[in-house]
Formats: C-alpha cells, sequence, structure tokens
C-alpha cells in the first residue's frame, strides 16, 4: 500500500507531490524532478492543493534550491499555485512555452520567463543534467509540452495520457485506457494533431509516463500511445458514420456506455443504478449480461431506465459520448439527452444574454474610467494606456501637448463654470478639426493631448497650426482664446530608454511637457516642437505686471512688449498669487498697494513655497517711505522702483535680471 499522504519516488529522483482529493474524478499530479541536490518541479497544481504540493516538495528540497517550474500549458490546474510558490520565496524560473507565457503572466507571476522555444526545448539543470521538451501544439493548446527526462526515459506528459475516473489509484491498471479515452476525446482537438504527437514520440524510448492527470502508466505503453494514436477526438465536430458492429449492434454500444459508467462512477453506484431493472450487468467483465428489450428499442430504453433511476443530471457526464456513438452509428440522440440537450441549449442562450448584457456594463463601466466628466474627452489614464499599446505594439508616435493660454483669466473673469464652457467647446473645436484616427485626451485643467500613430512630426507639426488658427478663430469661446503647443515624436527619444515602454512613455510626455512649456513662454499661441530651446530669448521670459487696471499700466505693459518680453497681467495681489502658482513666470512687477492682497503679504507669501519663492519680484511705489523700503528689504526685495518710473531705468533692470534668469 501506497502512502500517498508523502511525496512519492515514482523513478530515480523524480517524486510524485501531489494530493488526493476525494470525490474529484480529475486527479492532478505533479511531479519534482531532484539532481545533484538541485530541482525542478512540473505542472505545480491549483489554488486547491497548492498548499500540499508547497510542503512536500520543500520536505525534499528548500526552495532556494528549486531552480525552476515547468508549465505543460496554462490551465489553472497546474498553474494557480506558483503564486503560492513565489510567496514562499521561490525564485527560480518559469519554464514554458512563449504562448503559454502571455497567458500565464495573468496569475500574477512575478519570476522571470524561460520560454523554452528560445532555447531549443530544453533546459540546463546542473552540469551534467538537462530536462528535454517535446513539443505537442494543439494538444490541447497551441503552445503545450510535454518534458522528458533522457536518462530515467520518463515521459513527463501534461494533459496528453490524462484520464477521468471515479476510481483513481497512483498507477494505471488494465482499466485505465476507458478513462484515458473519455478524457481525450472531449479535451483533444483531433485524431490527426493526436495521432501526429503520438508518432513523434515513437522515436522517443519511454519507459514510464507520468500525465498531470489520472495515473502514472508503467506496463503497457505501446499500448497506451496506439490507444491514443488511433482514438477518434474532437468529438464535438465528428461525423464519420461507421456501420453498427456486425456482432452485438446496439447491445455492443451500450456496454461500451456501460464501461464509461463504472469508469465515471465506480462498480458500486452502477450496480445499485440498474438493480431490478430491465437491464441485467455483468459488473465484473463490465457488460450487460441479459436483457428483456428487444433490440430495436435497446438504444431508447436503456436511456429511459437511467434517467428515471438517477436524472438528468447523472447523464450529462456521458452525453457527449452517447451523442457521439448516436451520431456515428445512425442512431440518433436518445429522446432523453434531447430534453437535456434542449434544456442546456436555453441555458446556453439565457447565460449568453446575461454574459452579453454584464460584457455592455463593463465595457460602460471602462469607457466611464477613461472619460473626463468635463469634455467626455478620453482622460489621462487612457492616454497613457493607449501610449503603452501602441509604443508595445512598435508603432512610431507623435505626441502634441496643448495648452489654453488663457484659461485662468477666463476662470477669474467669468467663473469655473465658464471656464469649463470653455474646455468644452475647445474639446469639439479639436474633435471636429482632426483626423478621426487621432486620439484627443484631456491630461490635466486646460491641458489637453493628441496621439497619432500615422503622422510625420513634420505633419504633425503642419496640422497643429492649423488647429491653432481654427481655434483662434472660432467664435462660440466667451472671449477669444489662444492655445500654445509643445510635439514631440517617439522617435526623439533615447536609444536607452526604448526597451522599456513605461520610460519610453514617459520619456515622450516629459519632451512634448518640456516643449509646451517653452511654446508658453514663447508667447500665446506658439508651438515648438524642438529642443533647441528658445527659453533664454526673450520672448521665452514671462513677466507678471500687478497693478490695476490704468493708463500708467498699459505703458508699461507696451514698454516690455517692446523689448519682446511677453507680459501678463493681474489686477489684484489675489489674482497674482493664482497665475504665479500656475507657473511659467520668470518676473514679477508688482505696485506696493495692490488690492485684495498687498505686495508685501504676496512676496510673502511666495517666499513660503519653494515653487515660487525663487521668482525675482520688483516692487514699484509712489509712496516710497523708510519703513517700507525696510520692509521689502527683510522679504529679499532687492529693487524697489519709485513711481513715476524711469521706463529706460526699468527695462534696463528687467534686461539684466533676464540675462542672468536665462
Ligand atoms: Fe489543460
Ligand atoms: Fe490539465
Amino acid at each position: 500500500m501506497i502512502d500517498l499522504t508523502k511525496p512519492v519516488e515514482v523513478a530515480q529522483g523524480l517524486w510524485w507531490v501531489g494530493s488526493q482529493r476525494p470525490h474529484n474524478r480529475l486527479q492532478c499530479n505533479p511531479y519534482l524532478f531532484i539532481k545533484d541536490g538541485l530541482g525542478i518541479l512540473f505542472d505545480p497544481g491549483s489554488v486547491l492543493d497548492g498548499q500540499v504540493v508547497l510542503e512536500k516538495t520543500t520536505s525534499l528540497l528548500p526552495l532556494s534550491n528549486l531552480k525552476a517550474i515547468v508549465c505543460s500549458h496554462q490551465d489553472p490546474d497546474l498553474c494557480a499555485a506558483i503564486p503560492l510558490f513565489e510567496k514562499a520565496g521561490f525564485k527560480g524560473d518559469i519554464c514554458c512555452h512563449a504562448r503559454a507565457a502571455l497567458l500565464i503572466q495573468y496569475y500574477g507571476i512575478k519570476n522571470p520567463f524561460y520560454m523554452v522555444n528560445h532555447h531549443s526545448f530544453s533546459y540546463r539543470l546542473s552540469e551534467n543534467t538537462s530536462i528535454g521538451f517535446i513539443f505537442a501544439p494543439y494538444l490541447h493548446f497551441p503552445g503545450a509540452i510535454m518534458s522528458y527526462l533522457p536518462e530515467q526515459q520518463v515521459l513527463i506528459s501534461g494533459d496528453l495520457f490524462g484520464s477521468i475516473t471515479a476510481d483513481w489509484k497512483l498507477y494505471a491498471d488494465e482499466n485505465y485506457l476507458d478513462g484515458m479515452k473519455a478524457f481525450h476525446e472531449v479535451y483533444m482537438p483531433g485524431h490527426e494533431i493526436l495521432a501526429a504527437a503520438m508518432e513523434n514520440l515513437e522515436s522517443y524510448p519511454i519507459r514510464l509516463i507520468c500525465p498531470q492527470h489520472g495515473s502514472i502508466i508503467d506496463k503497457n505503453i505501446e499500448e497506451h500511445i496506439n490507444t491514443l494514436k488511433t482514438m477518434p477526438c474532437g468529438l464535438f465536430i465528428q461525423s464519420k458514420q461507421p456501420r453498427l458492429p456486425l456482432d452485438g449492434g446496439v447491445r455492443a454500444l451500450l456496454d461500451q456506455v456501460v464501461l464509461r459508467l463504472i469508469t465515471t462512477y465506480g462498480e458500486q453506484e452502477v450496480r445499485k443504478t440498474f438493480e431490478k431493472s430491465p437491464f441485467t450487468l455483468n459488473i465484473r467483465k463490465r457488460q450487460i449480461a441479459k436483457t428483456t428489450i428487444p433490440g430495436d428499442k435497446m438504444w431508447e430504453s436503456f436511456f429511459s431506465t437511467l434517467e428515471e433511476r438517477r436524472g438528468v443530471a447523472y447523464l450529462s457526464s456521458i452525453s457527449s459520448f452517447v451523442e457521439l456513438l448516436g451520431k456515428q452509428y445512425g442512431l440518433g440522440i436518445p429522446s432523453v439527452f434531447s430534453t437535456l440537450i434542449a434544456s442546456s441549449e436555453r441555458q446556453i442562450k439565457e447565460k449568453t444574454a446575461e454574459l452579453k448584457e454584464l460584457e455592455e456594463k463593463l465595457q460602460n463601466l471602462q469607457e466611464s474610467m477613461y472619460r473626463d466628466p468635463v469634455t467626455g474627452l478620453y482622460n489621462k489614464e487612457f492616454h497613457q494606456a493607449f501610449m503603452l499599446k501602441e509604443l508595445a505594439g512598435g508603432s512610431p508616435l507623435v505626441s502634441v501637448v496643448l495648452a489654453i493660454d488663457n484659461l485662468e483669466r477666463i476662470n477669474l473673469d467669468h467663473g469655473s463654470t465658464e471656464g469649463d464652457r470653455t474646455m468644452r467647446i475647445l474639446s469639439q473645436v479639436i474633435l471636429q478639426s482632426v483626423d478621426p484616427h487621432v486620439q484627443v485626451c484631456r491630461i490635466t485643467g486646460g491641458m489637453f493631448a493628441l496621439l497619432c500613430t500615422f503622422l510625420t512630426k513634420e505633419q504633425a507639426i503642419e496640422r497643429a497650426a492649423t488647429l491653432g488658427n481654427r481655434i483662434a478663430g472660432e467664435d462660440r469661446f466667451i472671449v477669444p482664446i489662444t492655445v500654445s503647443m509643445g510635439i514631440a515624436h517617439s522617435d526623439e527619444v533615447g536609444e536607452s530608454s526604448r526597451k522599456d515602454v513605461l520610460q519610453m512613455a514617459s520619456d515622450i510626455n516629459a519632451l512634448a511637457a518640456f516643449r509646451l512649456r517653452l511654446a508658453r513662454k514663447k508667447g500665446a499661441g506658439s508651438i515648438v516642437a524642438v529642443s533647441t530651446s528658445e527659453a533664454g530669448s526673450r520672448s521665452a521670459f514671462a513677466i507678471l505686471l500687478v497693478d490695476v487696471p490704468s493708463f500708467s499700466r498699459d505703458l508699461l505693459k507696451q514698454t516690455l512688449e517692446k523689448e519682446r518680453y511677453r507680459v501678463l497681467t493681474a489686477d489684484n495681489g489675489l489674482e497674482a498669487k493664482k497665475m504665479l502658482l500656475a507657473g511659467g513666470i520668470d518676473l514679477v512687477l508688482c505696485e506696493l498697494l495692490v488690492p485684495k492682497l498687498g505686495a508685501l503679504t504676496l512676496r510673502k507669501e511666495l517666499l513660503g513655497n519653494p515653487s515660487t519663492a525663487g521668482i525675482p519680484f520688483l516692487l514699484m511705489s509712489a509712496n516710497k517711505q523708510e519703513q517700507t523700503v525696510r520692509r521689502a528689504f527683510d522679504l529679499g526685495i532687492q529693487h524697489f522702483l519709485a513711481r513715476p518710473l524711469a521706463l529706460y531705468e526699468l527695462t534696463g533692470l528687467v534686461n539684466l535680471i533676464a540675462s542672468k534668469e536665462a
């Protein structure tokens, strides 16, 4: 008697480390191979048995010596335990086919993948030991593999050679073939594909087959391979019609069903089911011993008896097999199955409708997650996701970031509702102007981004200019607006970032944002697409003039603009503070007695914020008193200009500061 609560050595260095779950007709088998103190684990198992597999594995080997986990394919019955191993400290490779890796990553796996198809289908465990892999495409996954231990001549076969049975044993017995057929005829896609894989196996010396489901095959290896090579499978699409067996007719077919029932439910259950029925079974021979039903009624009557005694649910486990037999031999599907099929079709229809509804809900939810509530455009999250997807696919990409130059002004003068309306109209203008393939997103505040994958940078610059003009000419805004734009192309990103799409996206965004800043400094409505910065030129130098509207303020503004500076104005201290916090201002020229927030308080507050503390601050007043000068000096204000100003003095001072700042 084998103690299945402990690891079982099934070949030299190869251990069965699974668990047996009662009433489970689909047994799962993980195997651990140890050589020279290093281990490799095959198909570790599901979340249901992962803990046992982990305990058995660590009882044989410290996890630090587990070099790799092999996944024959991506199914949860063999992969879902991997995160558990990682949590426990497993740091090795995940060996599988690249096609499987694509799906296995979704279990949340952190360890590196070792794609066997990129490494000549082999894995070096230690100096002297390599594991081989045998490609088994479409059995039952396009990237399915089997593993082979050449020294032991063991085939670790994944889903192939698996079986479904009520009566599981670690080693296969003479009844194994039928359970194996039951598994393959539904799970494997087609006879030709399976036969080709079995032919391929003929070139390998095999002493032992260790499948992921069912039992270990240590006898009659050839017979098992031949069974799979010749059996029909993919039965949902079978259409050939052989004749009824000459010796036995329908009854011989029903014997196959009896065999299948015993394999699925066990001898005891099947015996009970047919007690005192028109069919007397010989359980030992696994066939019908005698029956009172005439041959032409036997097919229907057998299944009605089953339904009557065990109910429809009992039939569902053999329905596909009976359907195959019925179709193959032209007997039709027994009527009890038609109700089963009709009801399952109805269920499928209902489920499909439910699923569709759910999918729609999910899609709406995803849509809303990616939408900006103010403009209805895509949001920052979508922008990022789209960029990553396109860059990962290798598409070149142009990013145009665009900001409304006078949004703060509109918010201040007309309120934020009008500011929001401005952004909505702008969104419409952009969507009407650009090609439908351009992704238009609102990033934050008055900043938008346009992403296009099919334009060169030159084309993008040209179209951005057209768009800028169209926006400037639009008369639906409460006041005319202008936008500044920064443009960057994915080709401009440095070589070192190219391997990492996240890095690449972040570099493109940073470049476009930097150029937008340059554009804003250059003046309203500018477009910047190169970084050979014009930041040092005067038009990029922004001066905030804080004073109540007056002739004197206009004169100052004109004078500075003639010097080619960019001049913004604020009517009071509070407004000035907001504009300064929004960024992009290089120098403040402030009247001492401005409303709402006096110049000195404003200066104090600016000093308290690292982003504004360093902005040079010029004070001007018609009433230059000693006490005020001292207070100004204490606040680091070095220039206190007496009004009326000598304009040449002012421009000289500003030029000096601007040249230093540049
Ligand atoms: Fe599978
Ligand atoms: Fe499986």
